[in-house]
């Protein structure tokens, strides 16, 4: 089944109400077979944008179409900022594929000045950042594909409000054609362990499982990709340029898309997608389980992730000596903004990013993130 069968909500709900009929997970309640009806599709942002950095709000952010099930409740996606006050770790990884073809030159130094400025200016404590180059004696601080995925686990375990954790990629990015139907551009975007010729890729989904979907409300992702292909290695929703929202996400439609992904795994006989998706249901609290089910099949988050990349998904490099150099310019930058003015908004970060790297690359860097934001004074 592709995306092209389906070409408006209807179907779609349809979809989710046999989805939901079909399950195969003996609910202990019997409130999840509530068709959910889209009442109100206009975006509603919860701040305007404009206007001098703040700091987060502390309330609960509603945003975006107003949705209702059959018990007659209202609820729509919402989200919570962090305060940055809470727990900070850090995870920074660099290869430089040494020894490989497709060498790198800068990765590694990227994880050590990342690491090194979080701990110096933003009091993370080195005993809680982890780096994971192939310079590393340790196998276990190896750039590998299991090791990366389980220090992804690491960096999400136990997270709570107001936490901040910070994830770094330098390395090589790609694009590889995408299996369910959730990218605009037909592609997912992968990143490149340094055993990847005999262990694979990782793919964004993998990614935006482990560390966004896993995370509550009111806990900050910030992640940085400096690898090419690499807009949308978090898959988060909103994306930003220096003028302000490039990409509005249809929720409603992409509520629908999630579902069909939920669908296809059903149908393919992957019952452990099934069983997450509606084993998450149940873990709502805050506001009813639609709202829940929503944010989970839009990729939004009630979380607060915010990802840079170091170029756009379509952006490439010419060969590796050019990537190579790519590569450290995202961190570089980023690190070179900060430093030269650290109370600027995310938005004006990203231009102050660009106008450093104008000229020089051609790679536009993006900003991302799981929800609508204001302009938020930057803190990690
Ligand atoms: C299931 O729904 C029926 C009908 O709405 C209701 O009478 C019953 O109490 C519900 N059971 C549970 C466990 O919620
Ligand atoms: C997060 O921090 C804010 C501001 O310090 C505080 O009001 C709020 O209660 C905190 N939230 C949680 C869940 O601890
Ligand atoms: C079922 O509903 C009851 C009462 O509303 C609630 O306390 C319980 O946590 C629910 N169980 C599940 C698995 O959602
Ligand atoms: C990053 O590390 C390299 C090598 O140690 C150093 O030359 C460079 O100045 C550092 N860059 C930043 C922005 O800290």
């Amino acid at each position: 089944m592709g995306l092209d069968d389906i070409d408006s909500q209807e179907p779609m709900l349809l979809l989710l109400a046999l989805l939901l009929a079909s399950n195969p997970v003996t609910p202990a309640n019997n409130t999840t077979n509530e068709e959910v009806v889209i009442l109100d599709n206009t975006v509603v942002h919860p701040h305007p944008r404009g206007g001098p950095p703040m700091r987060p709000p502390t309330e609960q952010q509603n945003y975006g179409p107003v949705f209702q099930g059959q018990s007659g409740r209202e609820v729509q996606p919402y989200f919570q900022y962090s305060q940055c006050t809470g727990k900070k770790k850090a995870l920074a990884i660099g290869i430089n594929y040494v020894g490989q073809s497709n060498e790198l030159k800068g990765c590694i130094n990227d994880a050590h000045n990342i690491t090194n400025f979080l701990v110096s200016n933003y009091g993370y404590n080195k005993a809680d950042t982890v780096m994971l180059t192939d310079d590393a004696t340790n196998p276990r601080q190896q750039p590998t594909r299991e090791n990366i995925l389980a220090a992804m686990q690491w960096l999400v375990r136990g997270a709570a409000p107001n936490d901040s954790l910070f994830f770094h990629y330098s390395g090589h990015g790609g694009q590889t054609k995408d299996l369910d139907g959730d990218e605009a551009d037909g592609f997912d975007e992968v990143i490149y362990p340094v055993d990847y010729q005999e262990a694979g890729h990782i793919v964004d989904d993998d990614m935006h499982d482990i560390m966004v979907k896993s995370l509550p409300a009111g806990c900050r992702l910030t992640a940085i990709f400096d690898s090419c292909h690499s807009g949308s290695a978090l898959d988060l929703p909103y994306v930003y340029s220096t003028q302000g929202k490039l990409k509005e996400p249809n929720l409603a439609a992409e509520a629908g898309q999630g579902l069909l992904s939920a669908a296809t795994s059903y149908a393919r006989g992957d019952i452990g997608g099934v069983v997450s998706s509606a084993m998450s249901i149940f873990k709502m609290a805050t506001i009813g389980k639609e709202a829940e089910r929503i944010s989970k099949a839009t990729k939004t988050s009630p979380a607060d992730c915010i990802s840079w990349s170091g170029c756009k998904d379509s952006q490439t490099s010419a060969d590796a000596q050019e990537n190579g150099q790519a590569t450290g310019a995202m961190s570089y930058a980023f690190i070179a903004a900060l430093t030269e003015n650290k109370e600027q908004s995310f938005q004006q970060l990203l231009v102050s990013i660009r106008e450093i790297l104008r000229g020089k690359y051609s790679q536009k860097p993006q900003l991302s993130c799981s929800h609508p934001m204001v302009r938020l004074t930057t803190t990690f």
